[in-house]
């Protein structure tokens, strides 16, 4: 039985981070989930799909295979067999993704995917609904989250060290229309499983989370 950790919350959270750091502690693979529906949402933008048309959506996800690879212990998403890595990780790409991840059939074939990857490796996976339908019986469960005005600064601190101009306020709308989108679809919707721990990074240092999660995964050992 391979040994798995799951990590929800809403965007900016810090998860990716926190994430990426336990699994380098414990030596197991990071499953970065949101960058496999990614993938799917910059299909659905490069084909010029329109997110809002559900049926076209449908219709064309069978069309993107997405796959994990991992280089030099980094993850890698490949949409049709190209490592798009560089191209996902936009504000435009993740609004498209949101959309598109309400749907049944774009979660089934992903969902899929995932299940299949825990199965046969250890490893830490973050997405929003990982602790409560893609792996239900995962070791550790933690639910992470922060003020959306602090994931809003953490992201907006993040794309000015890249060089890009942006707007917080606008940053921050866009997340918590995003977040409101991400918690109340009708399938697979963001919310703490019963059994995962709440840990709000809002007050904390990354190292503090990294540290209360290592924690946590000892007491369940
Ligand atoms: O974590 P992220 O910001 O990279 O995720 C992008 C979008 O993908 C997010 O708004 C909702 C969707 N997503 C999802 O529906 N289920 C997951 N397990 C991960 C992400």
């Amino acid at each position: 039985m391979s040994y798995n950790i799951a990590v929800d919350g809403p965007a900016g959270a810090g998860k990716s981070t926190i994430a990426r750091a336990v699994a380098k502690k414990l030596n197991i693979i990071y499953v970065d989930t949101g960058a496999m529906y990614r993938g799917m949402g910059l299909y659905m933008l490069r084909r010029g799909i329109d997110p809002e048309d559900g049926q076209a959506v449908v219709a064309h996800c069978q069309e993107a295979d997405i796959t994990l690879g991992y280089e030099n212990g980094t993850q890698v998403v490949y949409l049709n067999g190209e490592n798009v890595n560089a191209y996902i990780r936009t504000e435009e790409v993740g609004t498209v993704t949101s959309r598109i991840s309400v749907l049944p059939p774009v979660r089934e074939r992903i969902t899929a995917l995932q299940q299949e990857l825990a199965a046969s490796t250890d490893c830490i996976m973050d997405g929003r609904d990982i602790g409560t339908c893609v792996l239900p019986h995962a070791d550790v469960k933690i639910y992470l989250t922060a003020s959306s005005a602090v994931r809003a600064r953490r992201r907006y601190d993040e794309l000015t060290a890249k060089g890009q101009l942006c707007d917080l306020a606008q940053i921050q709308a866009d997340m918590e229309e995003r977040d409101y989108r991400d918690m109340h679809r009708e399938v697979s919707p963001l919310r703490q499983a019963q059994d995962a721990v709440l840990v709000d990074s809002s007050d904390m240092t990354p190292e503090q989370v990294i540290e209360r999660i290592l924690e946590l995964c000892e007491k369940r050992d």
